[in-house]
């Protein structure tokens, strides 16, 4: 898992090596300026009246060189450590994204929107302040644990005992807050996760919220989210807040006994122990204990992003369910398409067979309609063409080629599919539209606009085809939304074009001059048209009805009308609906 995620460090390697070396360097000066401390308080010490110790001059400015030298490695220090770490986490949000892009449809139903964007943001983050620390810290920390220990040993053995002992008495205080802390942070995050979960959700639907005056209780829900994050980060800090105090009441205790053995030592007056020496002392047991907490600490980041570079490296690792063919296909032939025994289900509940042993044959320039109740699997079952899906079971073939032989981009050029919940982006009307073609002229794009019906209503927005469309296409109706969702598919010049309720928001009328427009403008493109109203789909070639994900009907509208029991039930709710509801209405199927 972590090499997975460092795999991401990629141009930051050398800053993030050389981050850890500039800190051994300031880790050496902190060392050193103690040790050259003694000389000079002992040449201050041994100095006559009147008489000037040039020494003490020397040892101060070497003191003044190490001091600059810290300074400098701690400053130097801490620009790497911040460029390392940034870049890395841009590197991983980055790696992140591009592997997303590959995902097929069943991968992104196997995470969650709000899991996906907690992941990139907040996971990252954490990791991001994890490596950061451990870059700094996890190799200057141990390094000047063991240069202290080491000077202590040299300046006086027992003493070097007695900061032992400390050592791993504060380590031992240290590690058991840090153990108990670790739990309810962990939840901390978790709960974090659910927040996220209801902030997405509800602002994404604000509307729906609003419309079903569900704000008091969508409030509980998050006032909840947000209580919950509160008080797992209140007794979290309230284990936390243990530590500094600890650490300071380790420090003075063990300060108190350095003073007293040491003091006794130099009363004493027959160690070899000075008065000069015990500041050093006092210096390095600071130092040691310092580092055992800050290596500690270390490891409690580490810990609690655990977590994190999981959820990261389970996006990163992902594999697209999409394989690619080894002689991929590059050109399509033509818009035919043929389901051979096709059964389908979807990941998440794979006991479910969503479409069962389907075997159909469109001929090139077919206008098919798709007709079925609400979850019989006509989405299903066109999810299928520009392979959005693979099937579970038998073969889609497109142009006479299986769609798993298809390069993915050429299929999907070639299929082009107005989705059920379909989106517009931030930005103008054209820009919008060129999703459909980067290299549509403005001719081309108004004649794409005509057939779909959109150009009277763009004509008559301000600004026209530079009227901004705002966050998600807010700014039009659904309608229109539609309809220029549809130009834009229209302009991709595909040879097979599939509506899935496409114009379940568009008017009557209009709903059929867009269709005979298709006739007439686009008679060699293969059409397939999913509707709730039988009058989007009675002029088709064939008429599929779908019931429980099996083919129940196969005909033109008089032959199914003649003939097929669900389709004759259809037509016959819809047609008495008609005088009471002008736009149809909804099937029961
Ligand atoms: N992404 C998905 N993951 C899991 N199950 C799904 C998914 N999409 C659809 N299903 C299930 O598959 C079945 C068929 O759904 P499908 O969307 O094909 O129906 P539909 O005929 O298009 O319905 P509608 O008219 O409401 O659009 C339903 O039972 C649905 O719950
Ligand atoms: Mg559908």
């Amino acid at each position: 898992m972590v090499k997975t995620l460092l795999k991401s460090v990629k141009q930051y390697k050398t800053v993030s090596i050389l981050t850890p070396v500039v800190m051994i360097g300031e880790a050496a000066m902190e060392i050193a300026i103690p040790f050259l401390m003694q000389y000079l308080l002992g040449a201050i010490r041994q100095m006559q009246p009147g008489v000037f110790n040039m020494d003490i001059l020397w040892y101060g400015l070497a003191m003044l060189a190490c001091a600059a030298f810290a300074l400098f490695c701690g400053i130097m220090g801490g620009r790497l450590a911040s460029k390392a770490s940034a870049g890395f986490a841009a590197n991983l949000r980055y790696d992140m994204y591009d592997n997303i892009q590959t995902y097929s449809f069943a991968n992104i139903d196997n995470f969650s929107t709000a899991s996906l964007i907690t992941r990139i943001t907040t996971d990252v983050s954490n990791v991001q302040l994890a490596y950061q620390m451990c870059i700094r810290m996890l190799v200057r920390a141990p390094v000047l644990f063991i240069m202290a220990t080491v000077m202590t040993f040299i300046i006086s053995p027992t003493m070097g005992g007695i900061f032992i002992v400390a050592a791993v008495i504060l380590g031992i205080i240290v590690a058991v807050i840090m153990v108990k802390v670790a739990k309810p942070f962990r939840i901390m995050f978790r709960k974090y996760d659910d927040l996220n979960r209801v902030v997405q959700e509800d602002l994404t639907a604000i509307r729906v919220v609003k419309s079903y005056v569900r704000e008091e209780h969508e409030m509980e829900k998050m006032r909840k989210a947000v209580g919950d994050v509160y008080d797992y980060a209140v007794k979290a800090e309230k284990l936390l807040n243990w530590l500094t105090p600890v650490v300071q009441g380790v420090i003075y205790v063990a300060m108190i006994l350095l003073l007293l053995v040491g003091g006794n030592a130099i009363i004493a007056g027959n160690t070899g122990l000075e008065i000069e020496n015990l500041t050093a002392l006092l210096q390095y047991m600071t130092q040691i204990l310092t580092a055992v907490m800050l290596v500690a600490m270390c490891l409690q980041y580490i810990s609690l992003s655990k977590g994190s570079m999981d959820r990261i490296a389970e996006v990163l690792e992902e594999k697209t369910t999409l394989p690619k063919p080894k002689a991929p296909v590059f050109e399509v032939k033509d818009g035919s398409i043929d389901f051979e025994d096709v059964s389908m289900s979807y990941l998440q509940k794979a006991d479910v067979t969503v479409l069962d042993n389907i075997n159909l044959h469109i001929k090139s320039g077919e206008t098919i309609g798709i007709i079925g109740a609400t979850g019989s699997g006509k989405s299903s079952l066109v999810s299928l063409i520009p392979r959005l899906y693979d099937a579970a079971a038998g073969t889609v073939k497109v142009g006479g080629v299986d769609v798993k032989d298809y390069n993915l981009d050429t299929l999907r050029s070639e299929v082009a599919m107005v989705l059920q919940k379909n989106v517009l982006f931030s930005g103008t009307v054209i820009e919008n539209l060129r999703w459909g073609d980067e290299n549509a002229t403005q001719e081309e794009i108004e004649e794409a606009c005509r057939q779909a019906c959109a150009d009277e209503f763009i004509q008559q927005l301000p600004g026209g085809y530079n009227y901004d469309l705002g966050q998600g296409g807010v700014n039009v109706s659904g309608g229109q939304k539609q309809r220029l969702c549809i130009a834009r598919a229209l302009l991709r010049k595909p040879k097979i074009i599939i509506f899935d309720d496409s114009t379940s928001a568009v008017d009557t009328k209009t709903d059929a001059m867009i269709r005979q427009a298709l006739r007439t403008h686009a008679p060699e493109v293969t059409k397939i048209i999913i509707a709730q109203r039988v009058a989007s789909v009675e002029d088709a070639d064939r008429i599929i009805v779908l019931d429980e994900g099996k083919i129940v009907g196969l005909g033109t509208h008089e032959e199914l009308l003649a003939g097929n029991e669900i389709y004759q039930e259809v037509y016959l709710s819809q047609v008495k609906g008609k005088g009471e509801e002008e736009d149809g209405g909804e099937n029961n199927g």
